[in-house]
């Protein structure tokens, strides 16, 4: 995010338009938390996991009242037009004030599920993929040495994007994620024949949303029906959601930045900026927020193939 608040600093200015910090999400607009941000300002954050400008979640501008105070607080900073960087919740903010006054807003995807649609990727995806492929990597020694199954769990209340593709990277014998309804019976299935394939450790990865339970409910299962296994649990928890950004994640969030204060400029005024195939594409927020990402099929057969 913070490769995201560099872009649009310096993009802005280069085209001569005075960019203001807001802290604190809405809630620090609505109490007047901004900064004007010059080139300075930004400088030396490119690298830094979470963002300068901090984040929250605001009860007060899910009000009409809220929102007046906060649509007041930008015309005091003569404040024209408003980038937000974050998911659903953000851009139902963003969409509701650019409804109400008419202000024009600009949404730039940042989550780790890469969950918003109009954008291949979001900002802290790749780079939470990464933390979790190097965890697994270092658990499966583990599982090797000792004959463990392991149950790991990764983020993704709604969505399996990290778990199916850190599950690709790391050879997971098995991927359960909240798309897709989860059999224990088929998971039963697949730990036999990797048993009888002298299969004797293993590694799945369950996504936090899964039907089935979290990665504790899912073990538990697997021992109730198998007490045999030498089972583990491993919740990777907020460790994917920190950390220095991948240069995936610089390239993408700068990109963005940048097409977002272009798009500003073009006139666009409720949308959010993403990157298909390469080149910048502006997406209706309400569109945004409606659709999910969908899940690959293709890529799911592959990891079952590719598992056995
Ligand atoms: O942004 C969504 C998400 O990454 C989910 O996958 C996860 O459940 C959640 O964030 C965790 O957020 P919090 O810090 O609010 O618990």
């Amino acid at each position: 995010m913070n490769a995201a608040v560099r872009a649009v600093v310096r993009t802005a200015m280069t085209y001569g338009t005075e960019v203001y910090g807001i802290y604190r999400g809405y809630d620090g607009l609505i109490a007047g938390d901004i900064v004007k941000l010059e080139s300075k300002d930004v400088s030396g954050i490119i690298q830094r996991g979470g963002t300068i400008l901090q984040s929250a979640r605001s009860n007060e501008f899910r009000t009409q009242e809220g929102r007046e105070k906060a649509f007041n607080v930008m015309k005091t900073h003569g404040i024209e037009g408003l980038v937000t960087i974050g998911g659903d919740g953000t851009f139902t903010g963003a969409n509701i004030l650019h409804q109400e006054f008419g202000i024009p807003v600009m949404g730039i995807p940042g989550t780790i599920d890469n969950d918003l649609f109009g954008s291949d990727y979001t900002i802290g995806y790749d780079t939470a993929m990464n933390t979790v492929v190097e965890a697994i990597d270092k658990i499966r020694d583990t599982a090797g040495s000792h004959n463990r199954l392991f149950f790991i769990e990764v983020m993704g209340r709604d969505a399996g994007f990290i778990a199916l593709n850190t599950g690709i990277a790391t050879g997971a014998e098995d991927i359960l994620i909240p798309e897709t309804v989860t059999y224990l019976d088929d998971l039963i299935l697949t730990l036999k024949q990797n048993k009888r394939r002298g299969k004797n450790s293993g590694i799945i990865i369950v996504a936090e949303g899964d039907d089935l339970g979290g990665a504790y409910e899912v073990a538990k299962k697997v021992k109730e029906h198998d007490s045999s296994y030498s089972t583990r649990v491993t919740v990777l928890g907020h460790i994917q959601r920190g950390g220095s950004p991948s240069v995936q994640d610089r390239v993408l969030a700068s990109y963005l930045g940048y097409h977002a204060v272009l798009g500003l400029y073009k006139g666009l005024s409720h949308h959010m900026v993403g990157r298909i195939n390469g080149a910048a594409n502006y997406t209706d927020l309400s569109n945004s927020i409606k659709h999910n990402n969908e899940i690959n099929r293709e890529m799911l057969e592959l990891a079952r193939i590719l598992s056995i």
